[in-house]
């Protein structure tokens, strides 16, 4: 009986809001119509559609919003190294193609950093360490302005950028990578930065 008794309720409240907002419609519409008839059923008409479409993009953002937050997945420390290896080896490569003024192989090198980057960031994001979200963001801006200087085949202009994305790598490896005893050729990140290392 509660339950009947509750859901009457709510189907009487719900009447009683659509009841306000059709007389709140009507009285805008008698405000807004002096020219008859006609203006009064494109007002009406114009009122539901902007009605409707505030909605329905709402409803959309919540589940864009909801979607975002499942598909993107925790990464982890070996992820990490994963990155890291990536730019440790299409850096130095970037520089050799870079010197040797073949900018197109730079180029497509450049454009492999930024997207590392980009998960450099996220990781760090995940991890809520400002600082080096804000290393590994300058450094994508900086891969980004060396992809778009070698693709218009300025190797000066490109090598510039570069140089700024390494004084991104050694600032954040001053804070946050150190020598790993247990593997006395690699690194790791230091420990305690991260949540359970
Ligand atoms: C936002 C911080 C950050 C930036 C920017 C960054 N690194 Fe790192 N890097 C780290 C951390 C932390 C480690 C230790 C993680 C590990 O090795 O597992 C690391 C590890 C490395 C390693 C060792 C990977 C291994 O085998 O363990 C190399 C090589 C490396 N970085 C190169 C670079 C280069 C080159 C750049 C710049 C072009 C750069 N990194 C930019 C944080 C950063």
């Amino acid at each position: 009986m509660d339950e009947v008794n509750s859901i009457g309720l709510i189907i009487r409240l719900r009447i009683s809001l659509v009841r306000e907002r059709t007389a709140g419609v009507a009285s805008v519409l008698r405000l807004l119509t002096h020219e008859g008839d006609d203006m009064r059923s494109v007002y009406a008409i114009v009122i539901v559609a902007l009605g409707f479409s505030v909605t329905t993009s709402n409803r959309s953002a919540v589940a864009q919003t909801a979607g975002t937050a499942q598909s993107a997945p925790r990464l982890t420390a070996d992820d990490y190294r994963g990155f890291m290896k990536t730019v440790g080896s299409t850096y130095p490569s970037m520089q050799k193609h870079l010197m040797g003024g073949m900018t197109a192989e730079a180029a497509k090198e450049a454009q492999t950093l930024a997207t590392t980057f980009g998960n450099v960031e996220r990781f760090w994001m995940q991890n809520n360490k400002a600082d080096a979200v804000k290393f590994a963001q300058d450094a994508r801006k900086y891969a980004t302005e060396a992809a778009g200087a070698a693709t218009a085949g300025d190797a000066a202009k490109a090598s510039m950028a570069a140089g700024n994305m390494q004084g991104m790598c050694k600032q954040c490896h001053g804070m946050y990578r150190e020598m790993d005893p247990a593997n006395p050729n690699g690194f790791r990140i230091k420990p305690g930065v991260i949540a359970g290392s």
